[in-house]
């Protein structure tokens, strides 16, 4: 009791007037950067306000909930403010670090509104942002909650640069717009028809994690941690207020964004502020908001990893996941021939070899199961088996070939959106994954969802990938799930879930106007906060002309910066995504795809601007052998890196893969110039990368 009442005079600064209409309460984070207050006004509504190094970034804000069960909203009651404050030390199960410092101080602030119903407004504060969320303490007389809006505003205090993607129910994979916050509107999104299922209805929503830069060079990050029962936030913005306010996702039923037993509490409002954007990239707060692991016993069962597959190919349309392609196929995707499987049993054999000889863990394949020729835009149930394989997959001899050569098959399991299909077989799925040695799925949700009228990011997909990460768990199972929900920081919670899409990957580049040359130099600030991307870098072969002369699409960046990728892009689960015989004809290049790890003890962020540049250096897991990559939008640029990180005493030898003479992204995407020095710590690196470069070093310690 004494404690808590000390903790009270710490961290809060009780009762001001800082105007007539709200009574604050204070916590400032614990080196006192952030100050977060909370208040309520003469009509009841909370309101709180942020400010980072004594600036205004987030000014007086509403908080609250629109519910069909009681009001939310106006008429609140102080009832207590408990303070609270946390230091610990986690380690990961794999990621950027090895440990992460959890510090902040709280409270809990507690409401009771005119019906008597408890809303407590929980709060962290960080050093590098703050975490905010609703929680119902208990279900007296209201045991559910049809959640119809939420209330949370985020007013701006100046029109700053964002880097953002429209709101969209059904998609992430859009390429990133930068305009100031008054300029936001996403109609032009509309016209883009790469995605194979978009629905965009309202210009003014964006989606969460969104970036911003004031006009100081601060950064500030709006996003949210934790999502396992409720809808994605979207945010709307009112482009002449520069507020923005949280716009959830609905259910089938539009006007339900969901719906919730009580005790319930929402997931955690995210808002990440840094001086600089390297602190955006270093912070830990959507992991530190985010419940602790799950997953029970030895967990050496999950394993970062590095694969190839049967995939690429697809892509660039040299072969088909199909068996045979129904006229309507063809018809869909402009496919000519009816078919080249690609998952046939000789030439995953090539991709095994491949793998096996160059030390690549898994080879995933695509297309080996059944319900191909019928999977896509229809919006049908009962598509796939995912324990029938095509009879040109041998699946006992491939297990055994794999097996014998110390690969693992990745399994591809594509739902075609087909949700209740895929629930219902899952439990056999993954018994049949078990049978053939099989410890790794990709899932796949492409097309509109069945149940008709749910989307992609709302509540009842969202509590889907859970129930996946859940069931996969508990069969032991890795997991890497495209167009699912952009991830919220559950990977702390679920470390089988190595890794998702839910962002526009390297396949656009294969066959849409693609990826511009800024889009890894954003994603980072985005969507990647919320956890790892299955990304798959390494194309070599950057222009699809090499595949069929009449084809436009290129990758749009030089190969040395596919290289630097591996490490900018920060995934325990990294493809080489190109062909065999693509990186046969280049072996010296390959050799850093085979060299760069997928798991690490520290991290560095060297330098960052937001869609210009990253270098990150990080230090391989158990041992002192640091890696490089650094990567430039469209512009060139020299960089002058000083090796600061390097342990003292100690010599390393570096492998540079640099942009070769007179590389360019679009003009000359593939010199790369490979040199070998001795370095230590405190030498300092001279890099020149081309637009649309990069440069990716491997120091070996010796
Ligand atoms: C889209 C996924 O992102 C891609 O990786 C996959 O190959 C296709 N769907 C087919 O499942
Ligand atoms: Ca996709």
């Amino acid at each position: 009791m004494k404690k808590a009442l000390l903790l009270l005079l710490v961290f809060c600064t009780g009762f001001q007037f800082i105007s007539a209409q709200k009574t604050v309460y204070s916590v400032f984070s614990p080196s006192r950067n952030i100050q977060f207050r909370i208040g309520i006004n003469k009509g009841g509504t909370p309101y709180y306000k942020v400010t980072f190094m004594g600036a205004n970034m987030v000014d007086w804000s509403r908080l609250g909930l629109v519910t069909k069960e009681q009001n939310l909203q106006t008429g609140f009651k102080l009832i207590g403010v408990k303070p609270e404050s946390h230091d610990e030390t986690w380690k990961t199960v794999w990621g950027e670090v090895d440990r992460i410092r959890d510090h902040y101080n709280g409270m809990v602030y507690s409401l009771k509104n005119e019906n008597g119903k408890k809303l407590n407004i929980h709060v962290r504060v960080y050093d590098d942002g703050v975490g905010f969320r609703y929680e119902f303490p208990d279900a007296d007389g209201m045991p559910t909650l049809t959640v119809l809006d939420e209330i949370t505003e985020y007013q701006m205090t100046g029109d700053h640069t964002a880097w953002w993607i429209p709101g969209d129910y059904d998609s992430n994979e859009h390429v990133y717009s930068t305009t100031k916050v008054s300029r936001i509107d996403a109609a032009w999104y509309n016209r883009e028809h790469a995605i194979a299922t978009q629905h965009i209805i309202d210009y003014k929503l964006v989606q969460t994690p969104i970036t911003m830069k004031t006009e100081k060079g601060y950064h500030i990050t709006l996003a949210e941690a934790g999502l396992t029962d409720f809808s994605a936030l979207h945010l709307r913005v009112d482009t002449a207020a520069l507020r923005f306010s949280a716009s959830l996702i609905p259910s089938a039923d539009p006007n339900v964004k969901s719906i919730n037993q009580l005790p319930f509490n929402t997931p955690w409002r995210a808002i990440l502020l840094s001086k600089d954007a390297a602190g955006i990239l270093k912070s830990r707060l959507i992991l530190n908001l985010n419940e602790p692991c799950k997953l029970q016993g030895d967990l050496s069962w999950i394993k970062p990893q590095k694969y190839v597959g049967v995939w690429w190919e697809m892509h660039v349309g040299l072969a088909t996941w199909d068996l045979e392609a129904s006229q309507d196929m063809m018809a869909a995707t402009g496919r000519k021939s009816a078919t080249h499987h690609g998952a046939n049993t000789e030439n995953v054999k090539r991709y095994i070899d491949f793998a096996s000889k160059y030390g690549f863990d898994g080879v995933l394949v695509e297309g080996w199961n059944v319900g191909w020729k019928d999977w896509f835009g229809k919006w049908k149930d009962e598509v796939f088996d995912f324990a029938k394989p095509y009879p040109d997959f041998d699946i006992d001899v491939l297990s055994k070939y794999a097996q014998e050569k110390g690969v693992r098959i990745i399994a591809h399991h594509e739902t075609s959106a087909a949700v209740p299909s895929y629930e219902r077989q899952m439990q056999t799925a993954y018994d049949f994954m078990h049978k053939y040695g099989q410890n790794s799925v990709k899932t796949g949700y492409v097309g509109k969802i069945i149940p008709r009228g749910e989307w992609h990011d709302g509540q009842w997909m969202v509590k889907h990938y859970v129930r996946v990460a859940e069931a996969t768990a508990k069969n032991k199972i890795m997991l890497d799930a495209h167009e699912p929900v952009r991830p919220s920081g559950l990977q702390r919670t679920f470390p089988n879930w190595l890794a998702c899409e839910a962002a526009r990957g390297q396949e656009f580049n294969a066959w849409s106007t693609g990826n511009p040359p800024e889009h890894e130099c954003i994603l980072p600030f985005t969507r990647i906060l919320g956890g790892p991307m299955d990304y798959t870098p390494g194309i070599f072969e950057t222009r699809m002309s090499a595949y069929d002369k009449s084809k436009k699409e290129i990758v749009h960046t030089t190969v040395a910066k596919q290289l630097a990728l591996y490490v900018t892009l920060y995934s325990p689960l990294q493809m080489a995504a190109d062909l065999p015989e693509n990186y046969e004809k280049r072996l010296d290049v390959f050799q850093f795809i085979r060299d760069v790890p997928v798991d690490w003890d520290d991290t560095k962020i060297i330098n960052a601007s937001v869609g210009d540049y990253i270098t990150t250096a990080r230090r391989q897991k158990g041992t002192n052998n640091w890696f490089l990559g650094s990567i430039t939008d469209e512009n060139a640029r020299n960089f002058t890196i000083k090796l600061d990180f390097l342990k003292a005493g100690r010599t390393y030898s570096a492998k540079i893969y640099e942009d070769g003479k007179d590389a360019h992204w679009e003009k000359n995407p593939y010199p790369v110039a490979i040199r070998k020095i001795m370095v230590k710590k405190g030498d300092v690196l001279n890099l020149k990368l081309a637009a649309g470069g990069g440069c990716a070093i491997s120091m070996i310690a010796l």
